[in-house]
């Protein structure tokens, strides 16, 4: 059943979100959705119009923070603040436990913002962590395909 167009945002410092975004692509792709990756280099709030569904893959850097290709986009949204009730998205937060309270911080950020803005959760926030030795492009197939089956049903 087509599930529609959906948007894969990547926000990544050294390229392993990306490698992630390949494999969702791919799972909800085979669960029916139209996949199209975009990183978020250079991209504000004006990139989701038009847009119903989207995901964020998201690593985090720093203490807790969004990674540099990703913040302009956030500070964007922050001020822009658009409406984004009706859309749909999920997020996929790339991290590692060992950074304590700031663990997967820039997925934790996103995902509060889409909701604060009034989007609608297509699954709850997934948060890999490096440090278990599973690698995040293998979960975060998994993820997908658990959730888009769900909607396909
Ligand atoms: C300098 C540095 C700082 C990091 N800070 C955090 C952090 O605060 N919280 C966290 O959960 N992970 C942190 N990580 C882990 C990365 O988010 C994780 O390794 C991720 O898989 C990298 O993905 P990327 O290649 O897409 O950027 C940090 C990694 C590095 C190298």
């Amino acid at each position: 059943m087509p599930l529609g167009d959906i948007t894969i945002f990547v926000a990544t410092m050294t390229g392993t979100a990306e490698l992630v975004a390949d494999e969702v692509s791919a799972s909800l792709s085979n669960a029916g959705y139209s996949p199209t990756i975009r990183l978020l280099d250079n991209l504000d709030a004006a990139a989701l119009e038009g847009i119903d569904q989207f995901v964020v893959i998201s690593s985090t850097y720093g203490v807790g923070d969004v990674p540099d290709n990703g913040m302009g986009f956030v500070t964007s949204l922050q001020d822009a603040a658009p409406d984004l009730s009706g859309r749909h998205y999920a997020v996929f937060a790339l991290g590692d436990r060992t950074y304590g309270e700031s663990f997967c911080g820039a997925g934790v950020t996103f995902d509060a913002l889409f909701e604060r803005l009034g989007a609608a959760r297509l699954t709850p926030l997934m948060r890999h962590d490096a440090s278990s030795g599973s690698l995040p492009e293998d979960e975060a197939a998994a993820w997908a395909a658990g959730w888009a089956v769900r909607k396909a049903a």
